[in-house]
């Protein structure tokens, strides 16, 4: 089997140069090029012919590189957060139209794509759900992409939903944000790299599903192995786990 050559963008950042240390030392791949803020990556990917563009840049900006690779025939493997649903089947549209595969995940950590199964699985029973997640202050986005993803899926397999109680916050804010009726909490801190929580209460016992990745290494057997399968997809997939 030939290697699949690969763009990373963002390559300077803290999760692109994981990439591009990952990408360089798995066989299968090759580093085609790297992109940063300043270099043209349509002409990056004109240059080199690369087949996938991984993008770890910042979410101002990912809606605008995911629709340029795909309109460069290149397949997509998109890891920045931020995107918002409908910009998602923006590009899921303008891939199906090129019957191009691509990859948008907000979590490429195997024991995350976990995580979300097991807790799908829990609140059917135990709907009372709450998520905290975890990550170092230099995250610009909050809740986190995988939060925002994982109360899309409890709100999907939830059968029933807890009593509404009434409450008041005596600080704006003390109860977190709420999606679909569940409460998310952002915690951000220095040392932390990230990190999730799902907190289900039931009757006299509570259950607690953690996931933690302690080094940005942790994202990448999730990024190769997308990197190669995303060749074989002739639509845009959202979501590791739809891909293991
Ligand atoms: N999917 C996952 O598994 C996962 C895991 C961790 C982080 N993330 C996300 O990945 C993204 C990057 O995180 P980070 O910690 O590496 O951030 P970072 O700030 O360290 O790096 C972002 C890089 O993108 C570059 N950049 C900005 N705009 C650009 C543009 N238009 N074109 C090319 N490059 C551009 C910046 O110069 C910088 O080098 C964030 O959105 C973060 O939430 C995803």
């Amino acid at each position: 089997m030939t290697a699949v050559s690969v763009i990373v963008n963002g390559a300077k950042g803290r999760m692109g140069q994981e990439a591009v240390k990952a990408v360089d030392a798995d066989e299968g791949l090759i580093l085609a090029g790297q992109a940063d803020v300043g270099d043209d990556l349509v002409q990056l990917i004109h240059d080199t012919q690369a087949q996938v563009v991984v993008d770890f840049t910042t979410a101002s900006v990912a809606f605008e590189n995911s629709r340029k690779i795909i309109e460069a025939n290149v397949h997509p493997v998109v890891g920045t957060s931020g995107l918002m649903p409908e910009q998602v089947l923006e590009l899921q549209k303008l891939a199906a139209r090129k019957k191009l595969g691509g990859l948008i995940a907000p979590n490429f950590a195997i024991g995350a794509v976990l995580m979300m199964k097991f807790a799908k699985e829990a609140v059917r029973y135990f709907p009372n759900v709450e998520v905290i997640e975890l990550h170092h202050d230099r995250k610009a986005d909050a809740p986190s992409g995988t939060a925002i993803k994982t109360l899309d899926m409890l709100a999907e397999a939830r059968q029933t939903e807890p009593n509404h109680r009434e409450e008041k916050e005596i600080l704006p804010g003390a109860r977190g944000s709420v999606q679909h009726k569940i409460h998310v909490h952002s915690i951000r801190l220095p040392g932390l790299v990230a990190h999730q929580e799902v907190l289900f209460g039931g009757t006299s016992e509570t259950l607690t599903i953690r996931h933690d990745s302690i080094h940005r290494e942790s994202f990448m057997t999730g990024v190769c192995f997308a990197c190669k399968k995303v060749l074989d997809l002739d639509t845009l997939i959202y979501g590791l786990e739809h891909l293991l």
